[in-house]
């Protein structure tokens, strides 16, 4: 038997993904037998578009089954790259500051891992998406939690953060749509943020995955597009897996100034090499079709934007739970706290009881409230009303 203590410090730090874990134990539920009403899973429901599954099918037909480049194959971050300069994020189609890697989480950690170290510290507005303080730890740098509840809408201020800066801060990290909340930042709340990393010297790395997302005629706005010195401080990171319904493939994208996408693609590298190149030509021809791939996002976002208000009114209906109406993703966040139950008692409790898989606001870093994906059918959206209902007047 090992008598050694033989796990290292980043092993022992970190905690695996609450949200992975609750999916698992719904479809676990559901394997058994269970009548399982899943609200827990961040990824669509819909099949990948199948003019993209057919390019990644005619790749694997010619044989493109090798080692593509470690940051991604050609055509694809050239394609990427005119798309940036399209935004306004790049001033010229350089494909050297785009990375395509293995998915929009990695992107997230490299951006982090290229540009931290120890003793640095790295501001994350809470709710924050699970994984971000745990990739800040394993940089070996200190999050820096500052909260944002629906009162400011999840949002946090310019000013909140400025007062959360010491002479260690490296990093803000932004994510707009937000998971876990769905909100937005305006083009007035992004330009303050800039404005302060400028001012203060840092870097902003904003998560960008739920970008295409968006209800109610919003708009996003991507920091990385409003000065040239905003283009050199920001990191954006996105991804292929929630726009287009591709989590398993695999791919995300990161676009930032020279060195650092210079030191993100030695990272990749010398990690993981390329992201599977087969899934690379799926995505090409997302690119290379964009109003055909469009036009399927749209389709989705009719769904969506359905569930979205049938669970948003259906929830401001049961007594005790208060929910804000998103603006992107694909997720609600309630407020249970009128409940007088911990997040984490009220989602265990709720999934023991009523079968009912919601992730608790503990794990975003926001007690008071839970996360509701509504990336699930119409049917599971209504009997999942209706359990959660019979729950609440339960507790009272
Ligand atoms: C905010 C946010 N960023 C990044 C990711 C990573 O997505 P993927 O690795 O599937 O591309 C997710 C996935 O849940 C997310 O919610």
């Amino acid at each position: 038997m090992i008598s050694k203590d033989y796990l290292s410090p980043w092993a022992k730090n970190v905690s695996p993904s609450p949200t992975l874990a609750v999916d698992a134990k719904a479809k676990a539920l559901k394997a058994a037998g269970e009548d399982v009403c899943g609200f827990g899973a961040g990824e669509p429901d819909f099949d990948t578009p199948e003019f993209i599954k057919e390019a990644c099918a005619q790749a694997l037909t010619e044989g493109r089954t090798k080692y593509a480049p470690a940051a991604g194959i050609p055509d694809l971050r050239l394609a990427l790259a005119e798309q940036y300069k399209d935004y306004g994020v790049l001033g010229e189609a350089n494909p050297a500051q785009v990375v395509v890697s293995p998915g929009g989480k990695y992107s997230c950690y490299l951006a982090i891992l290229a540009t931290c170290g120890p003793g640095d510290e790295v501001i994350i507005p809470a709710p924050y998406w699970v994984s971000y303080p745990e990739m800040v730890k394993l940089a070996g740098a200190i999050p820096k939690v500052i909260f944002a509840g629906d009162d400011q809408d999840f949002k946090v201020t310019a000013a909140q953060i400025e007062e959360a800066l010491t002479p260690a801060t490296k990093l803000i990290i932004l994510n707009s749509p937000s998971n876990p909340t769905g909100s937005l930042y305006g083009r007035e709340e992004t330009e303050e943020i800039i404005e302060l990393a400028c001012r203060k010297d840092l870097l902003i790395m904003s998560d960008e995955i739920y970008e295409y997302l968006l209800y109610d005629g919003s708009i996003h706005h991507r920091p990385a597009s409003f000065s040239s010195e905003a283009a050199d401080r920001v990191i954006t990171v996105s991804g292929f897996s929630k726009t287009f319904s591709m989590t398993g493939w695999r791919l995300g994208t990161l676009v930032a100034n020279p060195s650092i996408s210079k030191a993100v693609a030695s990272l990749q590298s010398q990690t993981t090499s390329n992201a599977t190149t087969f899934s690379q030509y799926g995505a090409l021809a997302a690119l290379q079709n964009w109003s055909k791939a469009m036009g399927a996002v749209n389709e989705m976002l009719v769904h969506f934007d359905r569930r979205r208000m049938k669970l948003l009114d259906g929830l401001n209906a049961i007594a005790g739970c208060s929910c804000l109406r998103s603006q992107g993703a694909f997720y609600l966040f309630p407020s249970i706290a009128e409940l007088g139950i911990s997040s984490e008692d009220f989602s265990n409790q709720l999934l023991e009881k009523e079968k009912v898989a919601v992730v608790s606001g503990h794990a975003f870093g926001a007690d008071g409230y839970v996360r509701l994906s509504y990336a699930t059918s119409d049917e599971v959206i209504e009997e999942g009303l209706l359990r959660i209902e019979k729950f609440c007047d339960e507790l009272k």
